[in-house]
């Protein structure tokens, strides 16, 4: 059977950055609170009339160029967002429109944080199988209209951020490519980190009392998803090196998920990795889906992840929802 490799990748995230110290007077915050509970120092925010389907065309016309392909030559798109353009459609459909591409399948992955990942193991069955040749994967979210921003909102619109990331995923004969990936969920948890509106659960979509009461923003129970991200990322790196009997120690290079840099640290250190760890939350704070191509993307550029590099990333966040993958680059 063939692996599946990464070819080529892009990034976009918008050019406004809003620091810190911009959104003290909104949220009743401070950017010293920012910086030692979060690690971020400032986030890319949109401005108005720019879709998500913009950000995610960008950062893909940069991946099918890496890659040296065309959009016509992608015979799938996997769109991982928490931030669709509208309820229904997708916005993988919308980004395909973008393309001036008709007929390619596009399918929307509702994972949140671990949508990146929840979309890599979709397109390795696709591309493992035969299915498919060549996927786009993208991982986009416009969380700054979503978020908000007067101090009931403040534990969120302090982290969540804009950007997106794109690979194109092809079937790979060599060493390189995905060597295993390992998902988890658990919906108990779901309450914990969600936007309860618009739902399905309300008549309307949403309630003139969620309106009032602004409760159809995002919610975050920050001290439970800690809680369970600091545990649930190393065990699945545990696991998932166990089961295809490589040392931890082997590793090149560690990407977590870009919530909070104490997660990270912490993850890193369970891990014995803290000199192998890539984590770019200090510009761009957590752009959900986007963060780890973001993250690979600027890894590459800095050379601290080459090609050859034991790649290991991880992820958790609402759902709740988590994963880690193995890739030889
Ligand atoms: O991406 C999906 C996954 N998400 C995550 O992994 C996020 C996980 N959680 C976190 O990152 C952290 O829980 C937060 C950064 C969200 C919050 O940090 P914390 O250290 O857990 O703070 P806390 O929620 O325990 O709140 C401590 C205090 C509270 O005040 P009192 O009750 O002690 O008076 C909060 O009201 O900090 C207050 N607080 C803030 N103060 C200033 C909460 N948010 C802010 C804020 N600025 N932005």
């Amino acid at each position: 059977m063939p692996g599946m490799k990464i070819s080529g990748i892009g990034m976009c995230v918008p050019e406004r950055v809003v620091t810190n110290h911009e959104l003290e007077p909104l949220l009743n915050t401070s950017d010293e609170w920012i910086q030692q509970r979060t690690g971020i120092v400032e986030r890319r925010w949109v401005p108005e009339g720019v879709e998500l389907s913009d950000l995610a065309l960008t950062a893909t016309q940069e991946a099918l160029e890496a890659a040296k392909v065309k959009a016509e030559d992608i015979d799938m798109i996997i769109f991982a967002t928490l931030s669709p353009e509208m309820c229904f459609p997708g916005t993988g459909v919308m980004l395909q429109a973008k393309l001036g591409i008709k007929n390619t399948p596009a399918l929307d992955v509702r994972n949140q944080c671990s949508g990146f990942l929840y979309g890599l193991a979709v397109a390795n069955g696709m591309i493992c199988s035969g299915m498919y040749k060549r996927i786009l994967l993208v991982g986009a979210e416009i969380q700054s209209r979503g978020i908000l921003k007067i101090p009931q909102g403040r534990d969120t619109t302090v982290i969540f951020a804009d950007g997106a990331g794109a690979v194109v995923l092809e079937q790979s004969e060599g060493p390189e490519g995905l060597i295993d990936i390992y998902l988890g969920a658990d919906g108990r948890h779901a309450e914990e980190l969600c936007a309860p509106g618009m739902g399905s659960r309300w008549e309307g979509f949403v309630t003139q009392q969620m309106l009032d009461e602004k409760s159809h923003h995002p919610y975050m129970n920050g001290r439970t998803v800690f809680k369970y991200a600091v545990t649930r990322m190393p065990k699945t790196i545990q696991l998932i090196c166990e089961r295809n009997e490589i040392a931890i120690s082997d590793i090149d290079v560690l990407i977590p998920h870009q919530a909070n840099l104490r997660i990270n640290e912490m993850v890193a250190k369970t891990l014995g990795l803290e000199d192998k760890a890539f984590n770019n939350i200090e510009k761009y704070g957590n752009t959900t889906a986007a963060t780890l191509p973001i993250c690979i993307y600027e890894a590459l550029q800095q050379e601290f992840l080459k090609p050859g590099h034991l790649l290991a990333l991880t992820a958790f966040g609402s759902g709740f929802t988590w994963g880690s993958a193995l890739i030889r680059m």
